[in-house]
């Protein structure tokens, strides 16, 4: 018996007003179909079919974007007639597997999590039920499904645009998450009508008619009342960014990283960061990235998918698919593109970028520098405006620079070329050959002087000047 889940994507979501649909749009940075997924795979489920409907081609795109655990399949839901006519459209994953449970999640439920899944799956077996729906308690349940409770269990969901005045004062809402014994929910599928205020498949109604035919119903109330909450317009989209952001923060908070104030920061759900570290305002930390003891993040960085090891202080800087070892210093105003591995004890000052290359411990690149596709050794220092040319128009080339070689200001570096250990290129030379250990390399024309030239030009030079001068005093 293996149990597998059904995840409802394929409305449009009218009101988030996109050409997306509504479950890939994100919550800190994660479409919310991505956190709903990772649900279902930290629960241990074993295969997901979900729903496309509304621009299907991009919930294709997107799933065979993501590396998966899970086996993922898709059905797709041609009309959207309601959350039951979507579920209708997975018949033949209900099939392959009748003996066991099925789990229903809607897509735009992003904080549904593993424990709670758990925790209803235990309940619905235990309880010998035929359905359980996860249900909460919540301030405003304006919109939801409102849970009417029986002499025991639940005895319907009543959509809140269904609801008699007595229903919508309920508080206890319908999660869209719901267990059901597979062979119970094929039965009653079939069943289903369209005859309510919205002229849809409620799958909620499923509810009712299994308890028509003697089937028990329970509802499984989590602890946590955020797992019922959905975004349907914008206006909940960022508040539920504002959530996760929070409780994301408050996480790291607990385990002793400092926020000097949260303004601008988001920190995604798969970041770690090390104890006495110190992140300041406008620091975005995404996908995988790990950033280790007391460093110094910000203010204003991107950090993607990047490891970042202790010590290390980062001031305005973009970081996307790299490795910055332990105490570099890195910042204002740097980019390190993908594949970028940056040694420990580097220094990387304003304006630089660095691509696809390795900088070799305690080199120091400190001023308006460019080194794409290159293998920099330990203790180099680059001058100022400094240019690896890895690009001809066709192909790219690398440069490779040896320990302790010393790169002239305003050195054009054409690729491939090799600046030996110890070696110096003089300011402003253009080397396209290999340097060997040790040499100077200067590429210059010999500086001509042509005395007393100034003088032929002064007398306008400065009565241009003095002109000017006057004008302003005398206003
Ligand atoms: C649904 C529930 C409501 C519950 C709420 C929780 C029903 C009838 N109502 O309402 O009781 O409180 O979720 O968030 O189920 N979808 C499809 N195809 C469709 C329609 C919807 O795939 O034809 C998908 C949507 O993409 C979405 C999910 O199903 O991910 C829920 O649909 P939505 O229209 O948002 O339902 P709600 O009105 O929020
Ligand atoms: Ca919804």
């Amino acid at each position: 018996m293996t149990n597998n889940a059904i995840i409802l994507a394929g409305g449009q979501g009218k009101r988030m007003k996109t050409d997306k649909p509504k479950v890939l749009c994100s919550v800190l940075g994660e479409p919310m179909l991505e956190w709903v997924i990772k649900a279902c795979e930290s629960a241990g489920l074993e295969k997901l079919c979900i729903i496309k409907g509304y621009n299907a081609a991009m919930i294709d795109e997107y799933l065979a974007g993501r590396g998966s655990k899970t086996e993922i399949s898709t059905a797709l839901q041609a009309e959207q007639l309601g959350t039951g006519h979507a579920v209708m459209q997975a018949e033949d994953f209900l099939k392959a597997n009748t003996d066991g449970n099925i789990l229903i999640l809607n897509g735009d439920a992003p904080f549904i999590d593993a424990e709670t899944i758990n925790g209803a799956l235990e309940a619905h077996i235990n309880g010998g039920c035929s359905v359980t729906v996860v249900t909460a308690n919540i301030a405003d349940p304006t919109g939801y499904g409102r849970i009417v409770r029986g002499s025991s269990g639940i005895s319907a969901i009543v959509e809140h645009k269904d609801c008699t005045a007595e229903q919508l004062a309920i508080t206890e809402v319908n999660s869209g998450c719901y267990w059901f014994r597979t062979a119970d929910l094929i039965e009653v599928l079939g069943e289903l009508t369209n005859d309510n205020a919205q002229g849809e498949y409620y799958l909620t109604d499923c509810i009712e008619l299994l308890m028509a035919k003697g089937r028990k119903a329970e509802a499984f109330t989590s602890h946590n009342p955020s797992v019922v909450l959905g975004a349907n317009d914008r206006r909940a989209l960022l508040a539920l960014n504002d959530m996760a952001r929070a409780e994301i923060i408050g996480r790291h908070l607990d385990n002793g990283v400092e926020f000097t104030c949260t303004d601008g920061v988001s920190v995604g759900t798969d970041v770690t960061i090390g104890q006495g570290t110190v992140i300041h305002a406008g620091v975005i930390l995404r996908g995988s990235t790990v950033i280790g003891e007391n460093c110094e993040i910000g203010p204003n960085c991107i950090i993607e998918d990047t490891e970042v090891g202790s010590g290390v202080s980062l001031n305005n800087v973009q970081a996307y698919e790299s490795v910055v070892e332990d105490n570099v210093k890195i910042g204002p105003f740097v980019q390190l593109r993908p594949n970028s591995h940056i040694k420990r004890g580097v220094k990387i000052g304003d304006f630089v970028e660095i691509k696809n290359s390795t900088i070799g411990e305690y080199t120091a690149v400190a001023h308006l520098t460019y080194v794409g596709d290159s293998d920099v050794g330990a203790n180099v220092n680059f001058g100022c405006g400094v240019v690896t040319v890895n690009y001809n128009g066709e192909t790219k080339a690398r440069t490779a620079i040896g320990d302790n070689a010393f790169i002239g200001c305003n050195t054009n570096l054409v690729a491939p070329v090799r600046i030996g250990n110890g070696a110096y290129t003089a300011a402003g030379s253009t080397i396209t050959k290999d340097v060997p250990d040790n040499a100077l390399a200067i590429e210059r024309g010999k500086t001509e002087i042509k005395e007393n030239y100034g003088l032929r030009k002064l007398k306008r030079h400065k009565a241009k000047y003095e002109a000017a001068k006057k004008a302003e005093e005398s206003k």
